[in-house]
């Protein structure tokens, strides 16, 4: 099945359970994502939590512009993100997206909806903590994606910052929900950052 009937499919079930799911979030369920996110994802084990369309448009365009070839993601869930950069990897004549996700069992729908896409190939899962799966990596990252704990776009960062080339691109999602990432992003040299969605949600930035 081609990758953007499979993108359809996810989006339309992503929209109805996500919609119906931001509805039921409350202060308090905000306040446990950053205080205690491992049980706030395990809560939501079974929820899409994915981006939308148009910034899946945006990364897919980004990883092409920049001739990406291998690709960092923070936060797999069951795979549409994964799917807009692997399928950007393939059309640019190959690569590799490393993506990192938690939950097993999201990882298992994640590898079943990619493997309809077409798009085995481009991709290498890492189950577990992303701090952990992601300690050592070797090689240069064209495009880090953040979309997992907030509380980690930092110490990620940091931990990823010797395998940065200057150019390489970051794009995180709800980084509003991560003011420190912002503020430390601003705050170095290294980076040039900016908010694109003029909500402070969608920081993007390069590492000079
Ligand atoms: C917002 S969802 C990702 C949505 C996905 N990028 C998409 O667009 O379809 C965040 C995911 O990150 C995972 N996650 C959160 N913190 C993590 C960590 N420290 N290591 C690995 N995965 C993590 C959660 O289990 C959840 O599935």
């Amino acid at each position: 099945m081609s990758y953007k009937n499979v993108l359809t499919r996810l989006h339309k079930e992503a929209d109805e359970k996500d919609g119906a799911l931001h509805e039921r979030f409350t202060d308090a369920d905000m306040k446990i994502a950053l205080s205690d996110p491992k049980t706030f994802y395990r809560n939501l084990k079974t929820e899409y939590l994915a981006i939308d369309e148009t910034f899946g448009e945006f990364l897919y365009m980004s990883a092409r512009m920049s001739r990406a070839k291998t690709i960092v993601e923070f936060g797999t869930s069951f795979g549409i993100s994964t799917i807009y950069l692997a399928q950007a990897l393939k059309d640019n004549g190959g690569g590799k997206l490393i993506t990192t996700e938690y939950e097993a069992d999201k990882i298992a729908i994640a590898k079943a909806n990619i493997q309809e896409a077409g798009l085995s190939d481009y991709v290498e899962f890492r189950q577990g903590d992303a701090m952990k799966s992601l300690e050592g990596f070797e090689g240069e990252i064209d495009i880090l994606f953040l979309d997992g704990a907030k509380n980690l776009y930092v110490p990620l960062l940091k931990l990823l910052e010797s395998n940065f080339r200057s150019g390489t691109f970051i794009a995180s999602d709800n980084s509003k929900m991560s003011p420190d990432f912002v503020v430390y992003l601003k705050g170095s040299e290294r980076y040039l950052s900016t908010d694109i969605s003029g909500k402070q949600d969608n920081e993007l930035a390069i590492w000079r």
